[in-house]
């Protein structure tokens, strides 16, 4: 696919994915979303890729929302194949990939972009990033998963004042509600992103992607977590990974692992 509104840069194994709408705060358009949808299923198939950390371009959004511009007339139809479509070709793909996927949160993240960052498996923000889910000012709710995810990551009570509201929430607010796990300044977001993703790195892919499904496993209400772990442990004693870092261990060496 030629990409003409995100970009992706490779190195040491961790892909960067820049939403690149600075004009429109990155806000997320039809063709966004499906960029951003080749772009995260071709980096998960990608075995050289181990993390990957999506951002948004400029110093003042990472993504103010949906396009609204895209869905001003839409009809209840429409409005219906918007979220449903969206859920399931970016948001959902985002929290069940492989990969692990880092938001790292570098202004503004509205609507759809807070859902984004909340749809990754965890959140960097940067100082000066504000965050809200401002659909009811407009006559919506979020549709993109946020009243789900954000009750969970924050609390009900908490979550249906940001909804209620319409309010942003400043970062260290974020911080304080467990929203972001660290607050750093807008130069040392990307950086501290890559030093976790390369933390990240050095571990198991095979393990990492029984881990992320099986967190996610409790947040389904028709799988039991603890039954899905059992089975996901048990499978990873058949990898070639599971070999490589107990030998390594015992051996006092460095596992390198293959991700199988
Ligand atoms: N959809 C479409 N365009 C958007 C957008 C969105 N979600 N968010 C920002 N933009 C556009 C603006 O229309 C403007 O375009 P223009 O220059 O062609 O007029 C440009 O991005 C810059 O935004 P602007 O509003 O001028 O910047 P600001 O600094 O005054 O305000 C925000 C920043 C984020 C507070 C404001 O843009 C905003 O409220 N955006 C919408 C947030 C929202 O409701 N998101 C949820 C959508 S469901």
């Amino acid at each position: 696919m030629d990409y003409q509104n995100i970009y992706i840069e490779e190195e040491d194994q961790i892909a960067v994915i820049t939403i690149d709408r600075p004009k429109k705060l990155n806000a997320l358009n039809k063709r966004t979303i499906e960029e951003l949808h080749t772009a995260f299923n071709e980096l998960d198939e990608d075995t050289d890729i181990r993390a990957i950390i999506v951002t948004g371009s400029g110093e003042k959004a990472f993504v103010a929302g949906a396009d609204i511009a895209e869905f001003a007339d839409f009809s209840v139809k429409q409005g219906h194949a918007l979220a449903s479509s969206g859920q399931e070709k970016l948001f959902d793909l985002v929290e069940n990939l492989s990969t692990p996927v880092i938001a790292a949160v570098n202004g503004f993240a509205l609507g759809g972009g807070l859902e984004l960052a909340m749809a990754g498996h965890f959140r960097v923000a940067s100082f000066n990033a504000k965050m809200g889910l401002p659909e009811v000012s407009l006559g919506l709710i979020p549709g993109y998963g946020g009243t789900q995810r954000l009750p969970r990551l924050i609390g009900r009570g908490r979550a249906m004042e940001m909804i209620m509201t319409a309010a942003m929430i400043s970062a260290d607010k974020a911080l304080e509600f467990g929203l972001v796990n660290y607050v750093v300044s807008q130069e040392e977001l990307l950086p501290l992103c890559r030093k976790l993703a390369g933390k990240i790195s050095n571990n198991s892919p095979s393990a990492i992607k029984q881990a992320i499904k099986a967190v996610n496993a409790g947040y389904s209400y028709d799988t039991d977590g603890y039954a899905h772990e059992i089975k996901a442990f048990g499978e990873c004693f058949g990898t070639d990974d599971f070999k490589e870092g107990t030998s390594a261990f015992l051996e006092k060496r460095k596992a390198n692992f293959k991700g199988s």
